[in-house]
């Protein structure tokens, strides 16, 4: 069976989604978020345990705080790396307006149960359904993993009201997108058929 892959909206959505990293100033309504997220809980979690919770963040001055927190550590750890690629995020991690949320106006924590081994995973799963499902709805967003070096920040993760007993395993900004950037290429995927 040849299947068209064309013409089933998941593959396009799947296909078209990119990180997006400028956002126009346009709120999301809090039933696009609620949406965002029952579709991020429909993910598969193992045992079936749904070790989530979420924080929505709409106060661009605690993330401005947040990213102005995390950039110095981010410049230091990169910096040591220096890996091939990295200069054009080094360059704007010294610019002292660049914000590491790229201005967006919602940030979304995906919180996982820290004494669920497979809450990584399982929020992983659900970030990815959430990314999906605001890309069909027209909205753009982006995994910030640099934002977890929050988790380092006691008053930060107070004002953020996430609870000790889970991590953040997915900061996610969402906005809607102004003019994209093109999605990067994918590499050709190696696969092996046995037999
Ligand atoms: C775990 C994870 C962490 C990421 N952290 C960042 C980040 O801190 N800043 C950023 O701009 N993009 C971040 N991204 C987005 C990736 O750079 C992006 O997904 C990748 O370049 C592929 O591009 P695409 O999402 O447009 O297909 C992250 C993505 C993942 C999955």
């Amino acid at each position: 069976m040849v299947t068209d892959t064309e013409s089933i909206g998941i593959f396009s959505v799947i296909r078209e989604r990119r990180s997006v990293r400028n956002y126009t100033d346009r709120e999301i309504p809090d039933e696009a978020l609620r949406a965002i997220i029952a579709a991020g809980i429909q993910a598969p979690t193992a045992l079936g345990l749904q070790p989530w919770q979420f924080v929505v963040v709409r106060d661009r001055e605690l993330m401005r705080q947040a990213s102005d927190y995390c950039k110095p550590i981010l410049l230091e750890k990169i910096g040591e790396e220096s890996r091939p690629g990295t200069e054009e995020f080094l360059a704007a991690l010294r610019n002292p307006e660049f914000n590491i949320f790229y201005n967006a106006p919602v940030l979304v924590l995906v919180l996982g149960a820290r004494d669920v081994v497979s809450s990584v995973l399982d929020c992983a799963l659900c970030a990815e359904n959430m990314m999906l499902a605001a890309w069909a709805l027209g909205i753009g967003s982006c995994w910030i993993g640099s934002a977890a070096l929050i988790e380092q920040n006691p008053g930060i993760l107070a004002a953020l009201k996430v609870p000790e007993d889970h991590q953040i395993v997915a900061p996610l900004i969402f906005g809607y997108p102004a003019p994209l950037s093109p999605k990067p290429v994918r590499r050709e995927p190696r696969i092996t058929w046995v037999p």
